[in-house]
């Protein structure tokens, strides 16, 4: 067989149909319905206590950190309550050893210190001031509140919530495994570490990544219906949507405000259809899985993000090199080779080893529409030690990487529309004009070439959404929405320790909106530098 014909055969295994993306929305609404009803399903659907989305006029300055990829921001944000806001951040690669420390301490204790460096660089002030006030003081406990950073912790993995800020580790994803931390409650951790090193931070609100999305778009980009959704595309893939409280069966213990009659529920659908009853399974889906840390579990992430599309593809290839009917990457002499000399594979690439290719080649390989795959060749030099690789071996490359980057696109397109529907919006009459907004983030939608296209082209084939569906749904990156959205979570949470119920809070959030269209928060409630 020729390299180009199983090539297509191989690509041929990643296609999705329309029929099986309209199956799968089908039965992501269903289960989305069940993890509202019940704790332990396969969609975790955790309600997360944030009642509202912001308008854009919030005030004031707060701190957030980023826990949940590859690295660590700190950063501080001055929201400038008009849809506009400056941010400062650091960020640090997490050492890999940290990821599987033996204890949650190693961690967090490494997290603090990062706090501790970027006040002593950005806040230094603040910083100063702080240790002056500590130093002079008779009683530790008797430095004022207001000189404290309110701190929005976005931390991206699944965490039972019980409260603004506490909630308990269900379990790691994307390659973080340390159990000592499962069934803990990470802000309580987090803080332990601070209060040891004395810093002026209360870790104020617990955040994951795609409620920050969705509340950093919502302040950024303002419009009739607000935000629906906040995804996140990237290393591991997730999202947060506004349902309504009526729909919310499963019994809530902590406090929240009842008087919008919605709450942000963070899907965790990283772990749709574990049970893979509509989920594609090829035979390197499941060698992926068999490999990694976690097993049978984040089924529909382990085909969709970029943590693991690469690995993916990486899988194909071995086997492929190992076929022998077909030549891959591998010339007999330089007169068969079109392009330098002989292709031969490095014997430390880090194509043989598990995560060895990243993702990010795949974007490479999109983009790269020269006749001569130039630059996809220059890559699979640079990046894999794959010299000289013939012109028929980048195309098949780029076939396989293409079919398993197109496939992702559409199993994300399944869980939007089934948001997009269960939301009800489309058929609304009242919003009939109103884009559907969605906010994005993540390095696959930032950086995939043609990502949201092939999105939109799965959408215009949903029953429900079609072509004019398509149309009206809106979907923008939301940047540094973890950051953004941890410090507008920070902001609520802040009303809420003032000993204002939420309601009463949210109530003034919204008269002072009205009356002066500007501040929300009392300049000095709000700013606390
Ligand atoms: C993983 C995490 C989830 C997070 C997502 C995106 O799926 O479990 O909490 O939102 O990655 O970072």
């Amino acid at each position: 067989m020729t390299l180009e014909a199983q090539s297509a055969a191989i690509a041929a295994q990643f296609d999705y149909t329309d029929d099986q993306v309209n199956n799968a929305v089908n039965e992501f609404r269903r289960q989305m319905t069940e993890g509202l009803e019940k704790d332990g399903t396969s969609l975790s659907q955790i309600p997360t206590y944030v009642t509202g989305v912001p308008n854009g006029t919030e005030k004031g300055l707060y701190m957030a950190v980023d826990l949940g990829g590859t690295n660590f921001r700190v950063c501080s944000i001055q929201l400038n309550g008009d849809t506009t806001f400056n941010l400062t951040f650091t960020k640090v690669a997490i050492p890999r050893k940290l990821m599987v420390a033996k204890t949650a301490q190693e961690l967090f204790a490494f997290l603090a210190k990062q706090i501790e460096l970027f006040l002593q660089k950005h806040h230094e002030d603040h910083f100063e001031q702080h240790v002056r006030r500590r130093m002079t003081m008779s009683s530790p406990d008797g430095y004022k509140d207001e000189h404290v950073f309110r701190l929005g912790f976005t931390f991206s993995f699944p965490v039972q919530q019980v409260g603004i800020n506490k909630g308990t580790l269900i379990r790691w994803t994307k390659g973080f495994d340390i159990p000592d931390a499962v069934g803990k409650d990470v802000c309580a951790l987090l803080q332990d570490e601070i209060d040891k090193l004395h810093l002026p931070v209360k870790v104020a609100a617990l955040v994951n990544d795609t409620v920050g999305t969705l509340m950093a778009r919502s302040y950024s980009s303002p419009g009739k219906t607000g935000t629906v959704l906040g995804a996140i595309f990237g290393t591991g893939t997730n999202g947060a949507y506004v349902e309504k409280l009526s729909n919310l069966k499963k019994p809530l213990s902590g406090e929240y405000d009842k008087t919008t009659g919605e709450m942000v529920i963070n899907t965790e659908w990283g772990s749709f259809d574990n049970q893979l009853s509509v989920l594609p399974n090829t035979a390197w889906d499941v060698a992926l899985d068999k490999a990694s840390p976690n097993p049978g579990i984040q089924m529909y992430e382990k085909r969709v993000s970029g943590m693991f599309l690469g690995e993916i593809l990486r899988l194909v290839i071995i086997d492929l090199l190992k076929d022998p009917k077909v030549s891959f990457f591998k010339d007999e002499n330089s007169s068969s080779n079109d392009w330098k000399s002989t292709t031969n594979i490095a014997s430390d690439s880090s194509i043989y080893t598990q995560w060895g290719l990243d993702t990010a080649i795949m974007s490479v390989a999109a983009a790269d529409n020269t006749p001569e795959l130039s630059t996809l060749r220059g890559e699979l030099e640079k990046q894999l030690g794959i010299y000289s690789a013939g012109l028929d071996d980048a195309q098949a490359f780029k076939a396989i990487a293409n079919a398993i980057g197109r496939r992702s696109a559409r199993l994300s397109a399944v869980a939007i529309a089934a948001i997009v529907l269960q939301t009800g919006k489309l058929t609304h009459p009242a919003n009939a004009d109103e884009p559907i907004d969605i906010g994005v983030d993540g390095s696959l939608v930032e950086h995939y070439p043609y990502f949201r296209d092939m999105i939109y082209e799965a959408l215009r084939a949903i029953d429900g959404i079609g072509e004019e569906g398509a149309k009206r749904i809106r979907i923008g990156i939301a940047k540094d929405g973890s950051g953004v959205g941890a410090a507008l979570i920070a902001l609520v949470a802040a009303g809420m320790e003032k000993r204002l119920t939420t309601a009463d809070y949210l109530g003034e959030l919204r008269s002072n909106a009205k009356s002066n269209n500007l501040t929300v928060v009392p300049e000095d409630d709000a700013a606390q530098d």
